[in-house]
């Protein structure tokens, strides 16, 4: 090991990396893509979606890059045959309990999920069953939470605690009645939520979306470094 890095390849392509960094940086870094639905850079690893899966030579299975820590001279392949194989199988399993009617949907044409499903060519499920059918929550001032587009990514509630310190949001329940929600039957507007808007810049689907953004669409709107408002640390958000 030189200059304490650790050398791997990713796709074939020798790759330097920080100890203790993950398959997911390190290629991030490099300018290698791995598709990601729970990754956000500034919270610690859920590895809850699978998307992130890769080929790791010699190791068994396919290990999560978000989680997966960077080894001296480790091979990773990030999309093979395995591996599209795994993605289309996960977005197989989300779409059985996600409405796939995208045209009724606020953030068509800008969601992860629709632009994966596209990419794997998965275009509808192959389980049928039982679906979340709940109604939509329009009682915070500044989002509206669609329980039937939420795919349990978490990123919501994990953001509003890392990022806002707030801890407003909570995922509730069990099975199909799961939902994220504010603790112990408060209502959105006398809850703590200030609407910093985080927790819908991290939703990967439409189940989070602005109740300001309504005139534009997703892609006419323009994501912008900013300072949060509500003390005087003045955190920098680029979600
Ligand atoms: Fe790694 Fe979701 S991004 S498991």
């Amino acid at each position: 090991m030189e200059n304490n890095l650790i050398h791997l390849t990713i796709d074939g392509v020798a790759v330097e990396a920080v100890p203790g960094s993950t398959i997911l940086q390190a290629a991030s870094a490099a300018g290698i893509n791995i598709p990601t639905l729970c990754y956000l850079k500034h919270l610690t690893p859920d590895a809850s979606c699978r998307m992130c899966v890769v080929e790791v030579e010699g190791r068994r299975g396919l290990p999560a890059s978000c989680t997966e820590e960077v080894r001296e001279g480790m091979a990773v392949q990030t999309h093979t045959e395995k591996t599209a194989q795994a993605r289309r199988f996960i977005l197989d399993l989300l779409l059985s309990n996600h409405c796939t009617d995208c045209f009724t949907c606020p953030q068509n044409g800008a969601c992860r999920l629709q632009d994966y499903c596209w990419e794997y060519g998965v275009e509808h499920t192959s389980y049928q069953g039982k679906r979340v059918d709940a109604p939509k929550d329009v009682s915070s001032p500044f989002f509206n939470y669609d329980p039937n587009l939420c795919i349990m990514c978490r990123k919501c509630e994990r953001t509003c605690e890392s990022l806002q310190c707030r801890e407003t949001i909570s995922i509730q329940g069990r099975g199909f009645d799961t939902k994220m929600t504010i603790p112990f039957g408060r209502r959105w507007k006398d809850s703590s939520c200030e609407g910093c808007g985080n927790c819908v810049a991290a939703c990967p689907t439409g189940a989070l979306t602005a109740k300001g953004a309504k005139k534009f669409r997703p892609w006419e709107v323009k994501r912008v470094r900013t300072t949060c408002p509500h003390c005087a640390v003045g955190c920098q958000y680029d979600l």
